[in-house]
């Protein structure tokens, strides 16, 4: 079959890597793509965030399958566009994609199915926003309501932060997404995310990680996009995943079909977790970048059939073939990201790696100019190995980043700490 990717980041790079490892992938198109992805695959150019450019360039190309990768063409209704089309298609419609686009939206699923979430309350309007503030006291969580990539909640450990967020959001400093914030109870614990395909009615889990957000060793520093993720993740033993999935995912899952939007793609959640109990810090509509690079890693071909199972409803006759192994993933970033970087530093190196099913670079923001492979991102590498264990895998991760000559570049030097304690 032919099929067409969206996306160009690391994250699009591991699908690409894993689908055409798979037989029944006869042509892959990835779109807009990065040099990473264009050494194994045909990238395109088009608006990935509009329907109809992606459908007439799904008819023209003659796609049996689309796979949407990023949160952005979800949220603007693209898996609408091309099932309307009649085009089989991984990621959940507008409607059902609400569950990362909107905190407010998933707080009033939460309700509705029972799932255990911090407490919260809704606000349009600055002053009673602060009141409730000034009523609740620090630590406290201020969450923009819409898609601010990523950058929307304020962890605040004081009070004088929490408000000074209210009036960055209520100011628009995250545009329309600021328009109603989500306060939210300040939630202590261990954070792990859980990857569960959806069908709309059936569910099938299909991986636990964990990222590290701040950017620098030791989990410090300013929050980013993700540093680096491993799978699997042991704080998410199997109590807590029963837990999570019979309190939360299944909950949520009905939910949502019940409201006549059912939930068809992949639903990555976020949970915090104290005392073996978890509870849902956030949904999102897709998978995570990095952490689909250390799934993608382990589950290998067999994820094309089943990002098919979701998107043709057969994930109750679909199951996972297990390996007991372990994946990392070392982000390579440009010096100064998450705040200012340079563009067009040369990355050399690449030909001294092994590129096998146990160690893969995937490419985040990468261009070809001139035979060379250069930087045009903050997050630009993915330095991804698996192992039978985790420090295995780890050992082998960083060996590769030894390889890879880049001046201009910077990793965390302790990703997977956490279990590897
Ligand atoms: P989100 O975009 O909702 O995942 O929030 C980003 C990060 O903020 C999460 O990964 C958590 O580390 C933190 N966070 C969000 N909500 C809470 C909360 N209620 N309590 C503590 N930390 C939170
Ligand atoms: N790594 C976090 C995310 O994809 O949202």
């Amino acid at each position: 079959m032919n099929i067409l990717i969206l996306g160009s980041g690391g994250r699009e790079h591991a699908l690409a890597w894993a689908v055409m490892q798979n037989p029944k992938c006869d042509k892959l198109i990835v779109a807009p793509g990065n040099a990473g992805i264009a050494a194994i695959a045909e990238c395109a150019t088009f608006n990935i965030n509009d329907g109809a450019s992606v459908v007439s360039f799904v008819e023209e190309n003659a796609i049996d399958f689309v796979i949407i990768g990023p949160e952005a063409p979800l949220a603007a209704g693209v898996a609408d566009d091309l099932r309307a089309a009649g085009i089989l298609t991984f990621g959940p419609s507008k409607a059902a994609a609400q569950l990362e686009a909107s905190k407010g939206f998933t707080k009033e699923i939460c309700d509705a199915s029972g799932a255990p979430t911090a407490g919260y309350a809704r606000f349009d309007d600055a002053k009673a926003a602060k009141t409730y503030i000034r009523a609740q006291g620090a630590p406290i969580v201020v969450k923009a309501d819409g898609l601010a990539a990523g950058k929307g909640v304020i962890v605040a450990m004081d009070e004088a932060t929490a408000l000074e967020a209210i009036d960055d959001m209520f100011g628009g400093a995250f545009g329309g997404a600021g328009a109603e914030v989500v306060i939210e109870e300040f939630m202590e614990g261990e954070e792990a995310s859980w990857f569960i395909l959806c069908d709309g009615e059936n569910v099938l889990p299909i991986g636990t990680a964990q990222d590290h957000k701040r950017v620098g060793d030791g989990d410090t520093g300013l929050n980013t996009g993700g540093m680096g993720a491993y799978s699997p993740a042991p704080v998410m033993t199997e109590s807590v995943i029963a837990k999570a999935m019979d309190e939360i995912v299944k909950p949520t899952v009905a939910e949502m079909a019940k409201r006549g939007m059912p939930y068809q793609g992949v639903l990555y959640a976020g949970f915090m977790i104290k005392d073996g109990q978890p509870r849902l810090v956030e949904y999102n509509c897709r998978f995570g970048d990095p952490e689909c690079q250390v799934l993608m890693m382990r589950l290998g071909a067999q994820a094309l059939d089943l990002m098919l199972a979701t998107a043709e409803g057969t994930l109750d006759q679909a199951k996972v073939n297990w390996a007991e192994d372990h994946a990392m993933t070392v982000v390579m970033a440009a010096k100064g990201y998450p705040g200012a970087y340079e563009k067009g530093s040369v990355i050399k190196g690449f030909d001294a790696l092994p590129e096998d099913s146990k160690n893969m670079v995937f490419h985040a923001g990468t261009a070809e100019k001139d035979g060379q492979i250069i930087a045009t991102g903050g997050r630009v590498l993915n330095v991804t190995a698996r192992g039978d264990s985790l420090q295995e895998a780890r050992d082998r991760a960083y060996a590769m980043i030894e390889k890879i000559d880049w001046p201009e570049g910077f990793n965390r030097s302790d990703i997977g700490w956490r279990a590897l304690k």
